[in-house]
């Protein structure tokens, strides 16, 4: 038998969930707690110039975002540590399959249905992280970052390039969103990302789950979903979904919560209220004005 990989004397390792380049997501047993955790690990690289200082402030930028939040639908985090010149977070380990495993298991696109009630919990989280002091904008938003567990319940996972919203900013910090689901302001020469980037990511969203196209594949071209869905869909939810893809902030919904608003009379079969009476919109407005 191979032998047992301890982290931190405490975390034994079990199994890979995932991860890339710079390190990777382990499900562990935590010998002390007698839980399951997921361990995310980081290579410090000495080399990128700063002597590894660059990705240790990163990386410890995740740990100290997510240790302000506490939200059911988002992991909780235990610690951070450095082991052998590695780096580790440890956090709250959440069952499930990423929504994009679930993509690829299934041979066809969901429904009308299915993709609201996904859009509305993810919403539920983001006007969770948009309206901290100050709010925190997720920039990764996608189906890789979303874990569904055996009830149909989405966490939200990798909170690598999240950061604060401080209107005025020179710039994003970190700029290693996801094209495809990354909204334009995030991709410029400087990016630029605001509350209703996390909108867009949405949008881009809920297109691929009712047509099974991946926009990884043709980022910002998106087929309208009048011919790209194979059954009669609302036509309040194609106009939604393609407000939520405007390439200027502006024209998207004012906040999550405006958004929420719209899909909930969508699946509800009601008529939305003009987007000015929203009660969504107009604190939406008022927050992003201060008013
Ligand atoms: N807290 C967690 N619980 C369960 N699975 C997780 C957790 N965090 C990450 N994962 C899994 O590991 C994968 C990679 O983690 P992520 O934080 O997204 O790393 P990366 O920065 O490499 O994208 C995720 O897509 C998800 O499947
Ligand atoms: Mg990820």
């Amino acid at each position: 038998m191979a032998e047992e990989v301890r982290l931190a004397n405490r975390y034994i390792v079990r199994k890979r969930l995932g991860g890339g380049g710079m390190g990777a997501v382990y499900l562990c047993d935590d010998s002390e707690k007698g839980c399951r955790v997921a361990v995310k690990s980081m290579r410090r690289n000495p080399d990128d110039g700063s002597g590894g200082r660059n990705n240790w402030e990163l990386f410890h930028g995740e740990f100290a975002l997510l240790k302000g939040l506490s939200h059911p639908k988002i992991p909780k985090v235990i610690e951070f540590f450095q082991e052998e010149g590695d780096l580790y977070l440890v956090m709250e380990y959440m069952p499930g399959l990423s929504l994009q495993a679930v993509m690829e298991e299934r041979d066809s696109p969901m429904s009308q249905k299915e993709t609201l009630d996904i859009a509305l919990q993810v919403l539920d989280t983001l006007i969770y992280l948009h309206s901290r002091t100050p709010p925190v904008i997720f920039r990764d938003l996608k189906p890789e970052n979303l874990i569904m567990n055996d009830k149909g319940e989405l966490s939200l996972v990798d909170f690598g390039v999240a950061g604060h919203y401080l209107p005025g900013n020179p710039g994003d910090r970190v700029r290693l969103a996801t094209m495809g689901y990354a909204a334009p302001e995030q991709c410029g020469h400087v990016g630029r990302s605001e509350p209703r980037s996390d909108l867009y990511a949405l949008g881009a969203m809920m297109h691929f789950l009712l047509t099974g196209n991946d926009p990884k594949d043709h980022p910002f071209e998106f087929e309208p979903l009048i011919s790209a869905v194979p059954y009669p869909l609302s036509p309040d939810l194609e106009k939604t979904v393609a407000r939520s893809l405007e390439r200027e902030p502006e024209k998207r919904f004012p906040s999550a919560a405006a958004l929420r608003e719209v899909l909930l009379c969508i699946r509800d079969g009601k008529q939305a209220a003009p987007p000015e009476q929203a009660r969504g919109w107009v604190d939406g407005i008022k927050k992003m004005f201060g008013k």
